[in-house]
């Protein structure tokens, strides 16, 4: 796929030519030659055109789309324009593919030396802190993770943001320094650089502007070019679904689950898939520092929350399934990772990773939920059928901006929980305000029943066995909690 593109792009992307030489160019191209990788306005109105009316661009097209929006020789009106009609009509597997390597090409890309070296990648939901638990347990169990991360997004938390509220703490890793604490601790998890899939950045960026964001090939590719660029050999996929995710029916998720496997496979790189629970909080920790101590005391052994405890457990497997799969024996997977866990030696790998990446040993011990704290409470008795996991992940991240990185939410209630009246639902952290207070009440809706219990996992596929398509149900029973109020 890169060998296209270094044909297509005889300009130089790294310098892109001023819109002077352009218009010569430009000028040149209609009397002798087309200049290889760029579109001029005529040629774009054109594929805007085959877009809109159905039909399919081909690769080439797409890699000097890309080529030229970066080089500024097409404006944002043009790709919104053509971003909304692919909204819209959709792309096939094959346009998806072409825009999601001229994504690749547009930047630097890494390569893991360790060829088992796995990534993971959540596609965004609340309290989701998966990713801080299993990237040293997977380490644990002798195989490497490289992790790129993103930022918090909307109402969904970001890995990057959770691990920063550790003072000291550095993801700006150069690549050599982050495959090198890879290979010396087992794991790191650094931030996605604006020199990987450039065009990503900008793209998603208008996306945002022109509510093309939910169109599952620009998310595909999206996705998937981040992760190429990132250098694993084997990424691991967890399509969050619910009222708390980007994808909200199941049907939707797990066509996007196995067009990231496709997509990823595509470019030699072994993937898994798995399509998750998003319809109330994953963990019990909502805001940064709140989900790193959660991640903490998990690996820890102070803490033991059984749903986010199973999806750990499920991705884990996954990653372990992806890094070696000719060896893979799911019995075996599960045996090491809660050998990991439970010796400590996940623990003992996280702290080492933190403190890799600048961070110390004796504040993550130490760190504790902001001091201030109200309890919402239930202003009757019944069954919780429904939590508002949008609203809940947004009213942290104001608790966050305005009280620092140990305010947030600690909830405490499920749905399918009964609950009597006045006991709590959540546990508020941050200076003191009652409305907030009120406004995450509100979060928790009370029913006379006990709802259908949930599924927790409602769809795998990809590399290691055959797809499985069964419903797994989650635990519901309380746990105790380090973070639980004294
Ligand atoms: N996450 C991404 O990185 N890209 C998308 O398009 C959607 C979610
Ligand atoms: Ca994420």
């Amino acid at each position: 796929m890169r060998r296209t593109v270094a044909t297509l792009h005889a300009v130089p992307r790294k310098v892109p030519p001023s819109t002077e030489r352009l218009r010569t160019r430009r000028g040149l191209r209609v009397a002798f030659v087309r200049i290889p990788g760029f579109l001029d306005e005529a040629m774009m109105r054109r594929a805007i055109a085959r877009k809109r009316d159905g039909g399919a661009l081909e690769d080439r097209v797409w890699h000097d789309i890309i080529a030229s929006y970066l080089a500024d020789a097409i404006d944002d009106a043009q790709l919104a324009a053509l971003l909304m009609a692919s909204t819209i009509r959709g792309l096939d597997a094959d346009e998806t593919a072409a825009l999601t390597s001229a994504f690749v090409a547009s930047g630097e890309t890494l390569h893991a030396p360790d060829a088992r070296t796995v990534d993971k990648h959540s596609s965004g939901g609340v309290a989701d802190t998966a990713s801080l638990v299993v990237v040293p347990l997977v380490a644990a169990c002798g195989v490497p993770v490289a992790k790129l991360s993103g930022r918090a997004l909307g109402h969904t938390g970001g890995t990057l943001d959770k691990l920063e509220a550790l003072p000291g703490l550095r993801t700006d890793l150069a690549p050599e320094a982050f495959f090198s604490i890879v290979a010396r601790v087992g794991c790191a998890i650094a931030a996605q650089s604006a020199r990987l899939v450039p065009a990503d950045k900008r793209i998603y960026a208008l996306r945002d502007r022109t509510s093309t964001v939910p169109a599952p090939g620009l998310i595909a590719a999206s996705i998937v070019s981040k992760k190429i660029a990132g250098g694993a050999h084997a990424i691991v996929y967890d399509v969050k679904c619910g009222n708390g995710a980007f994808m909200h029916d199941i049907a939707g998720a797990s066509a996007l689950a196995r067009s990231l496997v496709t997509l990823t496979r595509a470019f030699g790189r072994r993937a898994r898939a798995i399509v998750s629970d998003m319809n109330e909080p994953l963990g019990r920790a909502i805001g940064t520092g709140l989900e790193l101590c959660e991640a903490r005391d998990l690996l820890r052994g102070t803490h033991d929350d059984p749903r986010l405890l199973a999806i750990v457990m499920r991705l884990g497997s996954a990653m372990l399934a992806v890094a070696v799969p000719s060896s893979f024996d799911a019995a075996l997977a599960r045996t090491s990772l809660e050998a990991a866990l439970r010796s400590g030696r996940a623990y003992e790998t996280f702290v080492a990773m933190l403190v890799a990446q600048g961070g110390s040993a004796r504040d993550l011990e130490t760190m504790a939920p902001h001091p201030i704290s109200i309890d919402a409470v239930a202003e009757r008795a019944g069954y919780v059928t429904g939590i508002e996991t949008v609203e809940l992940g947004e009213r942290a991240r104001d608790l966050v901006a305005a009280s620092g990185a140990r305010a947030g939410i600690v909830v405490r209630a499920r749905v399918g929980d009964r609950i009597a009246r006045g006991e709590t639902f959540a546990t508020v952290h941050g200076d003191d305000d009652a409305a907030m207070v009120a406004a995450v009440a509100r979060c928790f809706t009370i029913g006379e029943d006990a709802p259908q219990a949930g599924t927790l996992v409602y769809d795998e596929t990809g590399e290691g066995s055959d797809d499985v398509s069964v419903a797994t149900g989650a635990a519901r029973t309380p746990a105790r909690s380090t973070l639980e109020r004294k």
